[in-house]
């Protein structure tokens, strides 16, 4: 298994390049099931996570490949309607494969995920919702079984949370089922208006996404598209961070700033001084930094994906600060990885109560999930010495060329084979 290896503690400046989104790219890629036609799809980051899920469109029956940052997909007659526990329990996004497979094949039948490192994480709420819509669903085997075999009828669903995969599920059934759905207390984040965007693009009629209230009309066929994905907010939330932690100077390029309005609010607070320029974001670091509590939430809050992150620089600020977590119910596993460096943390709750320390010394540490890796990589970027991290694997699901980028803003960091 690869690990990184870290020698910290050296102001990170120069400018990087944000890649596409992954949380945008994937329920994109899946969307592409929904018609015979080809489509491409651009700006999509070379990740594990793609991987998995242009194998699983190939498996579908959708040929389906990657070359650079494009994506293309291919005319398709056949499709299977069993996405297997081998592919599922890769990649948890493998649950938006209903949607679409239950709009065009009336069955379909899915793994169920199971929980992960950062909870429990059920699909109740993709599975009311299709329920609403007319399917008949039951649990065999550990596969959910869906069909309808009179198809999808649209309605009023009211999620019980605004669930961004619920939300992109309903979306990807909904755009071929009869009549009107209405999503009401639907996700808002930006990879909603995303997808909407690209079904319009095909045909369907999508109102209202990145509102409370999502309102669509089903039609009778959908066509190949093109689209290029919007830039990963969370990648970009990364690498602001490590201007902050390391005292550096970093500019981003291809992001939208409106997407990150919550970091940045919270990094201005800081101290962090930051410029918006079109579709860059300059980040410098010219003072001391002060403590700042952050409570997680749907967007436009602030993001889950950047909790671990946000911690590892709390950790390093002079004073106490509070950071806490109300979308996930356990994702802290950064935070005794966190003590190695030498943090001053505890956890109470939904909640991590930080007293800052002067700083950190490198330590071998372990990698528990995608943003918890990152939240590491940071805290090795800022520490004094070297820092080994393992399980990385985690880390190529989400950050595309990571050392790579920090290595290209001054960082001493690279990527050892072992056994
Ligand atoms: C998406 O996951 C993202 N993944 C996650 O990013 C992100 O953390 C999350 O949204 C929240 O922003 C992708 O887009 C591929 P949810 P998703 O359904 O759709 C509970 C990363 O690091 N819930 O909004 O799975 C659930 O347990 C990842 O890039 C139910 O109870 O998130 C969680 O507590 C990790 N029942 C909360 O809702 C359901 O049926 C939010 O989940 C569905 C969700």
């Amino acid at each position: 298994m690869d690990k990184i290896i870290i020698k910290g503690a050296k102001p990170l400046r120069g400018t990087v390049k944000i890649s596409g989104s992954k949380n945008s790219g994937l329920p994109i890629l899946f969307a592409a099931l929904l018609t015979d036609e080809p489509s491409i799809i651009e700006n999509v980051p070379r990740l594990a996570d793609i991987n998995t899920t242009v194998s699983f469109m190939n498996f579908i029956g959708k040929k389906t490949v990657q070359k650079g940052s494009k994506v293309f997909t291919y005319q398709s007659k056949h499709y299977g309607h069993v996405a297997p526990y081998d592919l599922v329990r890769k990649m948890r996004a493998s649950v938006l494969i209903m949607g679409p497979l239950i709009a065009r094949l009336k069955r379909v039948d899915v793994s169920l995920p199971g929980g992960c490192a950062i909870g429990a994480r059920p699909v109740d709420i993709h599975l009311d919702a299709f329920k609403k819509l007319g399917a008949q669903i039951s649990v065999e085997g550990g596969y959910v079984k869906m069909t309808a075999p009179g198809g999808l009828k649209g309605t009023d669903i009211n999620f019980r949370f605004a669930s961004v995969g619920a939300t992109e599920n309903v979306m990807l059934a909904a755009v071929l089922a009869k009549g009107t759905t209405k999503i009401i207390n639907a996700a808002k984040e930006p990879e909603i208006e995303d997808l909407a965007d690209v079904l319009n693009k095909m045909g369907a009629d999508v109102k209202g996404a990145g509102t409370k209230l999502i309102v669509i009309k089903g039609v009778e066929k959908l066509k190949g598209f093109k689209h290029s994905v919007i830039p990963d907010r969370i990648e970009a939330a990364t690498y602001l961070l490590a201007s902050a932690i390391t005292k550096g100077e970093i500019t981003l390029q291809n992001v939208c700033p409106p997407h990150l309005r919550a970091v940045i609010d919270k990094l201005k607070k800081s101290g962090l001084s930051i410029g918006e320029r079109g579709n860059e974001i300059a980040a410098k670091w010219t003072k001391e930094l002060k403590p700042i509590n952050i409570s997680t939430a749907v967007y436009p809050g602030f993001p889950t994906d950047v909790q671990a992150q946000w911690t590892a620089l709390m950790c390093l600020l002079k004073g106490k600060s509070k950071v806490c977590e109300n979308v996930f119910e356990n994702r802290f596993l950064h935070i005794a990885e966190l003590q190695r460096f030498g943090a001053n943390t505890a956890i109470d709750g939904k909640c991590v109560n930080i007293d800052g320390v002067k700083e950190f010394s490198g330590a071998p540490v372990m990698v528990s999930d995608l943003r918890a890796g990152a939240a590491l990589v940071l805290a090795g970027l800022a520490a004094k010495g070297k820092t080994v991290i393992s399980r990385i694997y985690h880390l190529d699901r989400g950050y595309e060329m990571l050392e790579k980028k920090f290595k290209k803003l001054g960082a001493d960091i690279r990527r050892v084979k072992s056994a």
